[in-house]
């Protein structure tokens, strides 16, 4: 925050209060979201070996940076780790790893991939107007990579909640190849947000669909073992918490030290988790994750701790 603080009128008293952040990661100016992606996979294979990319048959990657329009993102870590692998990249702003997660769930539950290396990887540093402190402050890079394949009965995903509402593009957007939205309204350079209204939708969605994917999994909120939010404010995450009536201590939050990594946000607090062994194996977590679009996904899945 100090670092910022001597970019933008801003300061860490304001940015603490107003979000939790105290510290966010950006890449170097030559690492983009390949990079970040081949070094979560590659954390992966330190920690469960080279055996854990065995049989890989598709890459999803969710990215709102990619590296080039052309080719994907995933084409690229396909290409770096030699996997025989089908690969593409999903663009859904920050929930876009949970889509990336349904869309491996479906495919393996369909049997028409095996084995799918799944990442989430986000530059968000690349796309900021560093001179608007009302989105500078917020985001940070990073990535996370997780392999979805059939599990014994029981276990893995329960229930996914996929939702858009694209009458709020006007509230967070860029521009690509078209300057305009379809009603007419600009797209703005670089990254713009009207924070106060994707505030209040974060705080509705984050518990409705909450509620929804539980339902849908037969499921009671006591059930869950911990909830595990998208990272982009405290007070967004605390007021979803108090609105679900959730204990804070079933609550995983690291925003503080990375701020809002938008795709790779769900997956790095759900490593942390797993990592200090707050998570175990059988645990019912709930997922949960909104933004550009406007859109969002949850998902209520029982974790496995498989060994590969
Ligand atoms: N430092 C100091 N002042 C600031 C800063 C800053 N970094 N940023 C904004 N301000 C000012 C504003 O200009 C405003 O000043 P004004 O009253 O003179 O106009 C004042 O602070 C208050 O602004 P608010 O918008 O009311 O502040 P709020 O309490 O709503 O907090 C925030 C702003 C943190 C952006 C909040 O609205 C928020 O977190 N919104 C959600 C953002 C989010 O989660 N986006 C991620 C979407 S995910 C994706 O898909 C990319």
């Amino acid at each position: 925050n100090h670092d910022l603080a001597q970019l933008v009128e801003t300061s860490d008293e304001w940015v603490v209060t107003r979000t939790g952040i105290r510290e966010r990661r950006f890449t170097a100016e030559d690492e983009f979201a390949s990079h970040m992606a081949i070094h979560a996979t590659e954390n992966m294979i330190a920690k469960h070996g080279p055996q854990v990319l065995d049989g890989v048959d598709l890459v999803i990657l969710a990215t709102s940076t990619p590296d080039a329009l052309l080719p994907a993102t995933a084409a690229i870590v396909q290409n770096h780790f030699k996997l025989k692998a089908g690969a593409f990249d999903v663009i859904a702003a920050c929930p876009g790893w949970m889509y990336a997660l349904s869309a491996a769930a479906a495919y393996v539950k369909s049997g028409m991939a095996k084995k799918v290396l799944t990442i989430g990887s986000d530059a968000l540093s690349k796309i900021l107007n560093w001179e608007d402190r009302g989105t500078l402050v917020l985001f940070g890079d990073g990535a996370c990579a997780a392999i979805v394949e059939a599990v014994p009965e029981g276990y893995g995903f329960k229930s996914f909640v996929l939702g858009a509402d694209g009458e709020g593009a006007k509230h967070l957007n860029m521009r690509c190849i078209n300057t305009t939205l379809p009603d007419g309204s600009p797209l703005t350079e670089k990254v713009s947000m009207n924070g106060r209204e994707v505030f209040k939708f974060a705080v509705r969605v984050m518990s409705s669909a909450t509620r929804e994917a539980v339902a849908k999994a037969n499921m009671q909120l006591t059930d869950i073992a911990y909830f595990v939010p998208h990272q982009a404010n405290f007070r967004i995450i605390d007021a979803a918490r108090s609105s679900l009536e959730l204990p804070p201590e079933k609550v995983v939050s690291n925003v503080e030290r990375y701020g809002n990594t938008s795709a790779a946000s769900v997956g790095i607090a759900m490593r942390e988790a797993l990592d200090d062994g707050r998570i175990k194996d059988g645990d019912d977590l709930l997922l949960v994750s909104f933004g550009a679009g406007l859109s969002w996904a949850s998902s209520v899945m029982r974790w496995h701790a498989k060994t590969f």
